[in-house]
């Protein structure tokens, strides 16, 4: 589980300011939240080290990847972000979009944790 702290407001720009208070409530307002993303990847053991993956390789690529670019940040200011509404779940996809390809195939789900309540899982479009 990683742990970063960011300040967001939800606002869709296609919508004036009193249309995205009615609809965004008090999230509207500047505020912060100190999130938790749980990264979930899959792999077979390797027969000589037992491991299916490298979670220190894992670590490194998710704090470069990520955590380095929306910890202590507004995260409406944030690159990687732009173009999302910073909701739980649009946050999910974005940081899934961000590790996919970092993982090479062995992304499996994350999960944003915004607060004690809200849980955000994504894991990738169903292929039809
Ligand atoms: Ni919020």
């Amino acid at each position: 589980m990683y742990h970063f702290s960011a300040g967001h407001r939800l606002e869709n720009p296609a919508l004036d300011a009193e249309a995205n208070a009615r609809l965004y409530g008090p999230c509207f307002r500047p505020h912060g939240h100190n999130y938790y993303v749980e990264v979930t990847v899959a792999g077979v053991p390797d027969a000589l080290t037992g491991m299916a993956v490298d979670l220190g390789q894992v670590d490194a690529l998710v704090t470069e990847r990520l955590l380095a670019h929306v910890d202590h940040r507004t995260l409406e200011e944030v690159a990687l972000l732009r173009g999302v509404v910073s909701t739980g779940e649009g946050l999910a996809r974005a940081f899934w979009d961000v590790l996919v390809p970092a993982l090479d195939g062995r992304l499996v789900r994350v999960a944003v944790v915004e607060t004690a309540k809200n849980r955000f899982e994504y894991h990738g479009e169903t292929e039809t």
